[in-house]
């Protein structure tokens, strides 16, 4: 099965749990330097790969797509949208902290999400914790 992990028309990692010498990876230079590097220094093989610990967009996508391939992937919030004031998606607040926002208020900067009642806002806390960029 096809898993993949991606930042809407910029850069996307596609892996495959059967397969593990396939790879596809479309994007910036960062992200494609990044994975020649995994391939160069850990082989084809990615369920031979270390999980990137690093903040930078790049390895945040190669994280997902490695844990989605090794199933230990479980997003921390299960529904469509996060911000019921505002009517922000999920996704959308995933997107801007996957593109660089990386604290509560970036976010809301970026996405207009927790900017009213902030009831919302210990669940965008958990999206930042779950793709360790916070504590
Ligand atoms: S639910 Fe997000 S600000 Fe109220
Ligand atoms: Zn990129």
């Amino acid at each position: 099965m096809k898993c993949r992990a991606e930042i809407e028309a910029q850069d996307l990692i596609e892996l495959d749990t059967e397969d593990a010498s396939y790879l596809k990876v479309v994007g910036c230079s960062a992200t494609l330097d990044l994975l020649r590097k995994y391939r160069k220094e850990y082989g084809v093989d990615s369920s031979q790969w270390p999980m990137p610990a690093q903040g930078d967009h790049s390895s945040l996508l190669l994280k997902e797509a490695l844990e989605k391939q090794r199933g230990s992937w479980q997003f921390p919030y299960p529904h469509d949208e996060l911000c019921h004031c505002r009517s922000v998606t999920t996704h959308k607040v995933d997107q801007a902290i996957l593109a660089g926002a990386h604290t509560t208020e970036q976010v809301s900067r970026l996405t207009s999400a927790s900017t009213a009642c902030g009831t919302c806002r210990p669940e965008v806390e958990k999206i930042l914790r779950w793709r360790g960029l916070i504590k």
